[in-house]
């Protein structure tokens, strides 16, 4: 797969409220490769922010020319991004890492938590399109929500919130437990917190999980080692248990990533 570096011009942008952002960029080359699960790096015209912010494809549109991002503004990058209107250009990278397997269960749960709730939408037109039975879990701190119907036209979708707004009080996995939720494969994306949580209910379950590792990145193109993780198996190269979650990730087998 071809990484492309494009000037993407903005087509059209949404505040979703609550700090979140919502922002479609024209990236044919992108978009024509893009799987659910791959990110971009969006570079900042501010030469003080010189490494790219990374975010998650949350979908392309149907004739796969334009690309999806819904974010959240937390700094001055992602708030740069924001500020951008219509019509102006943003330096983009991608598509970058693995995304998720083309493989999965028939019976697939995804979860989201927080900035990690955006993927799961492409994710989860994807699995529809291919006739699977698909539920969604979805973890908001309250009821200050995002995508939440747009998911629904593709699956069951249960939510969780941390001050019970909404759905099951908790976290996504008391909401799973909460609606005795059945399924064959999992596929993740949220804060370690959840991943780990996530990955002790696929053992236990002994049910094939892959998670998404949104940690924190630099070059995010495989350069600076700045984004590594530890796995079960060895390198045959370099034989040491590293990995790099912007290339070789950021989904992983939850049995081969070591996060706890
Ligand atoms: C592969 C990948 C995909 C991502 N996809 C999305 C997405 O779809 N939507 C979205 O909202 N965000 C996503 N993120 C997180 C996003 O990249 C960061 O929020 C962004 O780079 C912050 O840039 P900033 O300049 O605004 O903030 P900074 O000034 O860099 O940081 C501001 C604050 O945000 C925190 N922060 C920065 N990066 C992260 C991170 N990765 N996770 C948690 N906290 C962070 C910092 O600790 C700090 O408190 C993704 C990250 C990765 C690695
Ligand atoms: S972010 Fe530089 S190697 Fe991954």
């Amino acid at each position: 797969m071809e990484k492309q570096y494009t000037s993407a011009i903005v087509v059209d942008k949404r505040d979703l409220g609550g700090g979140i952002m919502e922002l479609w960029l024209m990236a044919p080359d992108i978009a024509a490769q893009a799987v659910p699960g791959q990110f971009v790096a969006l570079y900042c015209t501010d030469g003080s922010r010189l490494l790219p912010r990374p975010i998650s494809i949350c979908d392309v549109d149907g004739e796969r020319q334009k690309l999806r991002f819904v974010f959240r503004m937390v700094g001055e990058g992602t708030k740069e991004l924001a500020a951008k209107r219509v019509f102006e250009s943003v330096s983009v990278l991608g598509p970058l890492g693995n995304g998720y397997p083309k493989e999965v269960g028939a019976y697939p749960l995804l979860v989201g938590g927080g900035i990690g709730i955006p993927p799961m939408l492409f994710l989860a037109r994807e699995l529809w399109q291919q006739g699977k039975k698909v539920s969604i879990v979805l973890g908001f701190r309250d009821a200050n929500t995002f995508l939440v119907e747009e998911m629904a036209e593709y699956a069951a979708v249960y939510l969780a919130t941390d001050d019970g707004s909404l759905g099951t009080k908790g976290t996504v996995l008391d909401a799973i437990k909460e609606n005795g939720l059945q399924f064959d494969w999992i596929g993740a994306c949220g804060p370690m917190p959840m991943l780990r949580g996530i990955k002790r209910l696929a053992q236990s379950k002994n049910t094939p999980a892959y998670l998404s590792l949104e940690e924190r990145m630099a070059c995010g193109i495989g350069a600076c080692l700045g984004c590594v993780c530890k796995t079960a198996k060895a390198d045959g190269h370099t034989h040491v248990h590293n990995t790099r979650i912007c290339t070789e990730g950021p989904v992983f087998d939850a049995q081969e990533v070591e996060i706890g």
